[in-house]
């Protein structure tokens, strides 16, 4: 049995699973950006700024084991703002009060982050 630096990982290679079987994220990314100056749909003109000062203001009385990131577009712009866990996760999408980004690190904290994708999930067609 190898020993990693990280003893929340496990030895079988893969670095994105903890020895409990869960995956390890390096981040919380969220997308904040404006497209085409506010006309087109966009995780900005649906609160992400909001959404960014929640999660700023949250984030240091919680216990994440992840950063938190913002960045410009990840193609779900009209169903934003998109949040998504890196490497590999869900995308948690439609977050805009301050009541959702409590519900999501609520989640995230106990390590759910696949009820928090359901709860904030992608709107079925019609
Ligand atoms: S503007 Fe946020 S996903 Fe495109």
């Amino acid at each position: 049995m190898t020993e990693n630096s990280d003893s929340r990982l496990s030895d079988t290679g893969d670095d994105r699973v903890e020895a409990t079987g869960k995956p390890v994220y390096r981040a919380l990314r969220l997308c904040t950006n404006y497209r085409a100056g506010y006309t087109l749909p966009s995780c900005g003109a649906r609160g992400a700024k909001e959404v960014a000062e929640e999660l700023q203001r949250q984030w240091p009385e919680r216990n994440l084991p992840f950063d938190l990131e913002t960045v410009h577009c990840m193609g779900k712009c009209h169903i934003g703002p998109t949040m998504k866990l890196i490497p590999g996760g869900p995308f948690i999408l439609g977050a805009q009060t301050k009541e959702d980004v409590t519900r999501i690190l609520d989640l995230l904290e106990t390590g759910d982050a696949d009820r928090a994708a359901e709860e904030y999930a992608e709107p079925k067609p019609l």
